[in-house]
């Protein structure tokens, strides 16, 4: 029998699908080769962006004691598109232990992971027809992904075709930028916003996403419900009380920094961010008199 486009592509993927070995034998993630993706930071499996992302996911799972705020009901399958390190993947397993769980990513997952039986990788650049049956998942979870993609809008059609009717899509991600609830932002920030947003902008995609996805996901009219959380992660301690967001805020800090630093390589000459530029934000992200804060935005969505 003749197999379909998507069938095809669904077979070859699957020979680089990685289960979890036997005790003594140690999967191999080595990298293959994806497409061009416009993705400015390092790999994510690796060194201090590895160290990076797991240390962002900690601090956020830490403030939010869940996984996600939707209300999940015994998910059968659940996809994580971006998967980074997999710590959010891993998470997901061992609360659904009964559940298959499909992290993706173009950089394959850490070899140190010790990932659990229910767990699978597969490798793919989210720009190319996804290699999954349309509505197989019940969840489908994308953290800090989408703005890296260009054309969010009808990206979250595609995203919306992964699941099943009732299923939850969890889309979550950081508005980039920089809001000072006192006066306007330094000269620092505003020049290295200036710098990053050119460059992201070149590549077609938007780093002020994260403000616009509950109104484009409402757009898409592909959910029955769509629901936003927005967390204000504050730069400096004493804009806030509350010890959870300080210890959120902290770690977002020093994860930001992290990604100025990565995609300076990158970045920095095409976007015209010099490291003088980069000195003078982190003085105004550290300054005591200011009160700077970025918002992450959570939005879980039901399929209609
Ligand atoms: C900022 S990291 C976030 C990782 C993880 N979701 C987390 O919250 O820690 C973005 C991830 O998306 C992946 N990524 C970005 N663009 C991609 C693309 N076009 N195809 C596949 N993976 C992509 C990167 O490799 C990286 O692991």
């Amino acid at each position: 029998m003749l197999k379909t486009t998507s069938q095809r592509l669904i077979s070859s993927q699957a020979s680089t699908t990685l289960r979890r070995a036997p005790a003594n034998k140690t999967p191999s993630r080595a990298p293959q080769p994806v497409g061009q993706a416009p993705y400015p930071l390092p790999t994510s499996s690796r060194g201090v962006e590895r160290r990076r992302l797991d240390d962002m996911h900690h601090g956020i799972a830490r403030y939010l004691k869940r996984l996600t705020y939707a209300p999940l009901n015994n998910p059968t399958r659940i996809l994580e598109l971006g998967s980074g390190t997999g710590a959010w993947s891993v998470e997901a397993a061992e609360t659904f232990p009964s559940a298959e769980v499909v992290a993706a990513d173009m950089s394959p997952l850490p070899e140190t992971l010790n990932v659990p039986p229910n767990l699978t990788f597969k490798q793919m650049n989210f720009l190319d027809p996804f290699a999954f049956h349309p509505g197989s998942f019940d969840v489908v979870h994308m953290r800090f992904v989408m703005i890296h993609l260009p054309n969010p809008d009808v990206y979250i059609h595609r995203l919306a075709s992964l699941l099943r009717p009732g299923g939850w899509l969890l889309l979550e991600d950081v508005n980039h930028t920089l809001l000072d609830a006192n006066r306007p932002v330094g000269p620092g920030v505003q020049a290295l916003y200036r710098g990053y947003r050119e460059y992201m902008h070149k590549q077609g995609v938007d780093p002020q996403v994260g403000a616009q996805l509950k109104n484009m996901l409402e757009r898409s009219k592909e959910f029955s419900e769509v629901k936003e959380v927005v967390i204000p992660c504050y730069m400096n301690p004493r804009s806030t009380e509350d010890p959870a967001l300080q210890d959120l805020g902290e770690i977002l800090k020093y994860s930001i920094d992290g990604v100025y630093v990565g995609i300076m390589e990158k970045v920095g000459p095409a976007g015209g961010i010099t490291p003088e530029i980069l000195r003078g934000w982190r003085r105004e992200v550290n300054d005591p008199e200011r009160d700077l804060r970025i918002d992450m935005h959570l939005t879980w969505s039901k399929k209609l």
